[in-house]
């Protein structure tokens, strides 16, 4: 990496040079935290600020409040002082029905002694109010709406949120100027906020607002630094000294001022156009980035504005429409386990009836016993129940003090409530497993459910109950009896007459013929989902290949990690998988059989599988060089050491590495040979693609240090995985390290690296940061 340039000798040049590097980071920051449109690399941007930084440590008269390596300053506070607001922060009063926004319009009509009014709909952001006030273009306090009087001074705080300009840009504010609006944190932010909290082992946040209320009020302004806040601007306190005869043109100057102004902000012409702006933002709610409770519409000409004046508490020319709640209070009636498709057993609370978000919620997902435990959910608790779109509901929160005195914690039963079978958990991973397989009938029944599915066999009138059925009647005992069913088995159970009995018989057979692709994701191989098994099939094209490939032959593709291509192999290897498989293809015709895409044949070449060991210090260039050398990759474990192109030292390491993985080496040559691809032919004609550049690689600029024991792999192998995707593996944690991989018994650095707030990765995490590409 390059170095930071020293400070310039003089204070004069270095004044200047901190004014240009002010300017471009203000630029960075307003283009990536409020255009979303950033303009340069993390890199380019850590090494302006810190160009910054050293300058203004060489010079502290040149330290400017509004300085943009400012934003984290100060130390921990003992508590919040408390800051007016000279203009009251309102509140908003509320619509529930399109009656009620209609009454709202024609009060405003009658005082108005208007026909039509021109309103702004605006989302109602579900965060925290803030105003911000600017003197000379300069933020100089900050505060929470407290009782709309009288807040609390978190302006350390709102300091580190970096879509908060620090100065104002363009042209034309006034000297003094109060912006008001919402913090949030959006969804994909709070996300991976509580990604990084679990790995932390912290209790994630139940929801984006609390997370933001709890981060804005943080005593510490370093600890906001770390969380991923966004303020979007709703207007300014009334009563600003504006050029601007509307509210959306106010918007429009804030906006012009550096502020992020929502998107989604309308002009609307009347109150039915507001009626239509909020239906169309309910139906996006689930989309949108950020959490919303309602739709504020306020009246666009500010003169009539004034006109209309306040009650106590709200504006009487703006309303918020709330959408309906999507959390709820419930209690628990019960906790069943429930078996999956692959037996992991799912802890599922039975709740009394609620409506959230419009539905009707009765049970939710408390998705392991780890996660049941630290929310630490019980029969007969008082608990919020959460619904996002579509997705299943949650229980984010238990009201503990609503508890039973004698409610006992849950416990995982010791054998499947379905079938008795044992029940099986390893010891360091998350999920208890019912051992039945397919005699389990409730895997069975969920594996028939997932293959018949529509991204699978797609098999028309194969649902849920019938499935249900099939398998109580003791029809279908394994996937490929699907195929061989009868008119008069089906006749026998309830519900089904000649035709319906046709009807499925038909839609099974039309599915006899059937891709590739669909075959892999129907059969379940476990952690195999659709997009994994199309590129399965599309790399391959080749059924038999699959099923005899060594892991090493997965992990080659694009997006197949270690991890997955080790459960593939499994699945295939499987006795019991395999004898399944054979008989289930017994009555198929398979299409897709179109052998390998060139893209999978070129990594099939000597250097690529090289490489694709991942041991330390095997690039793509010392993979090529070594694979001109060989003539089998067993050669790697086999041949004198003097003929491997590296240092004596290097060469001898690698060759044990090799030696350890010898079985593998012969078995995917033997795999290569038997699928045509002759080692000394495809030596001959190994061609390396172009290497990436290193600031191309995933991982890039990134600092990981390793510590505790991994499983499956050493720490070196790690490292290696790391550096072949451009990160950098250190020895010592420290404010530079970006990532600790803390495996088993982790010791001090996984305590230094929490003191520092470095983000801490378990094993699964580092795999998953290695998939991505
Ligand atoms: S206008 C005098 N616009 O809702 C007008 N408020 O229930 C005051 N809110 O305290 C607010 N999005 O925190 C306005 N687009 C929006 C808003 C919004 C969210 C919040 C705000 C306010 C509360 C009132």
């Amino acid at each position: 990496m390059t170095g930071i340039p020293r400070p310039p000798a003089s204070e004069a040049a270095a004044r200047e040079r901190a004014t240009s590097l002010r300017e471009q980071i203000e630029q960075h920051d307003y283009r990536y935290y409020v255009l979303d449109d950033p303009l340069v690399s993390d890199a380019d941007y850590d090494r302006l600020l810190r160009e910054l930084r050293a300058i203004e440590a060489a010079y502290p008269a040149l330290v400017d409040a509004a300085s943009p390596s400012q934003r984290v300053a100060g130390t921990p506070a003992g508590g919040f002082a408390e800051m007016p607001h000279p203009v009251p922060m309102l509140s908003l009063d509320n619509a529930f029905d399109a009656d009620d926004l209609r009454a709202f319009d024609r009060r405003l009509r009658d005082r108005l002694e208007t026909t039509r009014i021109s309103y702004v709909g605006e989302p109602k952001l579900d965060g925290l109010s803030v105003s911000l006030h600017y003197e000379d273009g300069v933020l100089v306090r900050a505060g929470t709406r407290g009782d709309g009087r009288t807040g609390e001074d978190i302006t350390a705080n709102v300091r580190t949120i970096r879509s908060v300009p620090l100065r104002l840009r363009g042209v034309a504010w006034p000297a003094v100027l109060d912006v008001r609006g919402e913090v949030v944190i959006r969804r994909r932010d709070f996300d991976s906020l509580n990604a990084q909290r679990l790995a932390d082992g912290l209790r994630p946040f139940a929801n984006p607002r609390n997370a933001a209320a709890g981060s804005l009020r943080q005593l510490d302004p370093r600890e906001t630094a770390r969380r991923p806040l966004t303020f979007f601007t709703f207007g300014v306190a009334e009563g600003a000294e504006l050029q601007q005869a509307s509210h959306h043109a106010v918007l429009e100057a804030l906006r012009s001022w550096g502020f992020r102004v929502n998107d989604r902000v309308r002009t609307l012409a009347d109150i039915e156009s507001c009626l239509d702006y909020a239906d169309s933002l309910l139906e996006q709610r689930d989309s949108l980035d950020y959490e919303i409770d309602g739709v504020v519409f306020k009246l666009d000409a500010l003169e009539d504005r004034q006109r209309l004046g306040f009650t106590a508490r709200a504006p009487r020319w703006a309303i918020a429409y709330k959408l309906p709640a999507r959390e709820a209070t419930t209690r628990v009636r019960g906790i069943l386990a429930s078996v999956g498709r692959t037996g992991v057993i799912t802890p599922v609370a039975d709740l009394e009836p609620v409506a959230v978000g419009g539905v009707t919620v009765s049970r939710a997902t408390l998705h392991n016993l780890d996660e049941l435990r630290r929310k630490d959910v019980r029969v007969g608790d008082t608990v919020m129940v959460r619904r996002a779109g579509d997705v299943i509901p949650e229980i984010t929160s238990v009201v503990v003090d609503a508890r039973p005195a004698d409610a006992e914690p849950w416990q995982m039963p010791e054998r499947c409530p379905v079938c008795d079978s044992d029940v099986l958990h390893i010891d360091g991973e998350v999920d208890y497993r019912c051992v039945g397989s397919l005699r389990c009938p409730a895997q069975l029944k969920e594996s028939i459910r997932h293959f018949a599915s529509r991204k699978a066999f797609d098999i028309e009138g194969l649902g849920e109950r019938v499935a249900e059925q099939l398998v109580e009647a003791g029809l279908v005992t394994e996937l490929a009896d699907i195929f061989h069913l009868q008119q008069q088995d089906l006749l026998g159970l309830e519900g089904f007459a000649e035709l319906s009995a046709a009807n499925l018989l038909n839609g099974i057979a039309r599915r006899r013929r059937i891709h590739l692709s669909r075959l892999l994701y129907g059969i379940g191989i476990p952690g195999v989902g659709e997009e994994t098994a199309r590129l399965l099939a599309e790399q391959t094209g080749n059924l038999d290949f699959l099923r005899q490939a060594p892991a090493l032959l997965f992990s080659l593709m694009p997006a197949i990690g270690r991890t997955m291509a080790e459960e593939i192999r499994r699945f295939f290897a499987d006795r019991a998988n395999s004898e399944s498989l054979d008989r289930l293809l017994e009555p198929l015709i398979l299409d897709g059989l179109d052998g390998f895409s060139p893209d999978y044949a070129a990594r099939l070449q000597p250097a690529e599988l090289i490489a694709g060991f991942g041991f330390r210090g095997l690039g793509p260039k010392r993979a090529a060089q070594l694979a001109a050398k060989l003539d089998a990759l067993t050669d790697l474990s086999d041949m004198p050491l003097q003929r491997y192109p590296l240092p004596s030292a290097e060469a001898e390491r690698l060759q044990q590495a090799f030696q350890q993985r010898r079985q593998e080496l012969a078995a995917v040559d033997a795999c290569l040979r038997r699928f045509g691809l002759h080692w000394s032919d495809s030596c001959a004609e190994a061609t390396l693609r172009r290497p990436r550049s290193e600031q191309e690689l995933p991982l890039a600029n990134k600092t990981f240090v390793l510590t505790g024991s991994l499983d499956g792999m050493t720490r070196d192998e790690a490292a290696a995985l790391i550096q072949q995707r451009g990160g950098k593996v250190t020895g010592s944690v420290s404010g530079k390290t970006d990532y600790l991989v803390a495996g088993e018994a982790a010791g001090s650095k996984l305590e230094k690296a929490r003191k520092l707030g470095v983000a801490v990765l378990d094993q699964a995490a580092l795999e998953r940061l290695l998939q991505t590409d």
